[in-house]
């Protein structure tokens, strides 16, 4: 990896939790059904396999591709934007838009997930912001924080004096919980942890030679690999770890091109960090990384000419962004100095797009993403 890799995969880091958008044509289809339980009244019944039924609880560590509402709902900015129009603009509930917190049209990787343990909802587990205090929601818990790594991220100055948490910090808050009783130890019984780190961490590195940068991915790996052993050390059963997607093919590091083709180096970056985290995970028992890598390449990645994915199909624009901010540093939801003054374009129809703003998928995006691991997923978790 060289100096621009490095400064790339930085400023990667930088907008998954700050990007930037401008202005506007604003309908927005609604493709979506509002997320309501499946079976209300009733338990979750999860892979009810030879008399012996799973209640799955589910609980949630990471940054924006996992966060549904953790961050505060405060004016619009970069890292709150997700508290705003157009976030969450095709969920109509109540005939209502209503962003939900989450970085995404609508719903997001954990909210895939339960649906397909057959957790009995269409969302995952709720925001621990978003929970009574001493109260575990049956289904889990989410701790996920935009904008966080397994360090401390090198950010420029948040508003309102914000402070981001680390995976370590979250992971003492579940501790917490444990230690108060707010989850009792029957709540482990069949638990599942998802963990979704993607990427903030790199933007400490930006001005780092190749050589520190590759020291560096083997720290951030090390992290994660010892909250992995943490999580499993407090009593969750199953662990699910995300690798890193093509960074380069965010349409952040796609826009110069006009959206055509993904830049190299930033993928060379995800590739060493994948191979590290397979090296610290691949021998844990009941721990599984998830390969976002080769679900996200399938459909945004450069296909071979006539090996074109049917999945890539569902997209009319693979790179290209539903909410694209007008300036490069701007972000998706920004407004100007008045109220007419839009500092974004909206798409018509956020499902023909797989990316929603400069990092993050659409649902429509997490839908084809996680149909390509639906099957191992649930072998591995024993669910079907
Ligand atoms: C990298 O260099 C730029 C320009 O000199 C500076 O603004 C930025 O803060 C540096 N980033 C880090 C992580 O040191
Ligand atoms: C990585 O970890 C080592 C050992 O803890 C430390 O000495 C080094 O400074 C770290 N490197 C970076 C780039 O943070
Ligand atoms: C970028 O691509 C779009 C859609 O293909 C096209 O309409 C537009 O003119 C292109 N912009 C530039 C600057 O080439």
């Amino acid at each position: 990896m060289t100096k621009l890799a490095a400064t790339s995969l930085l400023i990667l880091a930088v907008v998954l939790l700050i990007n930037g958008v401008q202005s506007v044509k604003q309908s927005v289809k609604a493709p979506a059904p509002a997320p309501s339980d499946k079976f209300p009244g009733k338990k979750p019944r999860v892979g009810v396999k030879s008399g012996h039924s799973h209640v799955y609880k589910m609980f949630v560590f990471g940054d924006s591709f996992a966060d549904n509402g953790n961050l505060p709902r405060w004016c619009s900015s970069p890292i709150t934007r997700q508290w705003h129009y157009p976030y969450g603009a095709s969920s109509l509930a109540a005939n209502s838009l209503r962003p939900t917190g989450r970085f995404s049209d609508h719903l997001v990787q954990p909210d895939i997930l339960a649906t397909m343990l057959n957790m009995g909802r269409l969302e995952g587990p709720p925001a621990c912001k978003m929970t009574l205090k001493n109260y575990c929601n049956a289904f889990g818990m989410n701790f996920a924080v935009g904008g966080s790594g397994v360090f401390e991220p090198f950010l420029p100055p948040l508003p309102h004096r914000l402070k981001l948490t680390t995976l370590a910090a979250q992971i003492d808050q579940f501790e917490k919980l444990l230690h108060d009783r707010v989850i009792g130890s029957w709540n482990l019984e069949d638990s599942i942890a998802l963990v979704a780190i993607s990427g903030n961490d790199y933007t400490r590195v930006a001005n780092a030679s190749s050589n520190e940068i590759f020291a560096f991915v083997k720290n951030v790996t090390t992290e994660i690999a010892a909250n992995v052993k943490r999580l499993q050390d407090l009593g969750i059963n199953k662990i699910l770890v995300n690798n890193l997607h093509p960074l380069g093919c965010t349409p952040w590091q796609a826009r110069p091109s006009n959206y055509t083709k993904c830049a190299g180096l930033p993928n060379v970056g995800s590739s060493v960090h994948n191979t590290d985290l397979l090296d610290k995970l691949g021998g844990m028992e009941n721990v599984k990384i998830v390969d976002l890598n080769t679900a996200f390449s399938k459909i945004v990645g450069e296909q071979p000419p006539g090996s074109g994915s049917e999945l890539a199909k569902r997209f009319k624009y693979t790179l290209r962004p539903c909410c694209e901010s007008s300036d490069p540093d701007g972000f998706c939801g920004e407004w100007g100095e008045d109220e007419h003054d839009r500092l974004y374009t909206l798409c018509k129809d956020p499902s023909k797009h797989f990316y929603w703003d400069d990092v993050h998928p659409t649902q429509a995006g997490w839908q084809a993403v996680m149909d390509q691991l639906k099957v191992e997923i649930q072998e591995f978790l024993d669910v079907f």
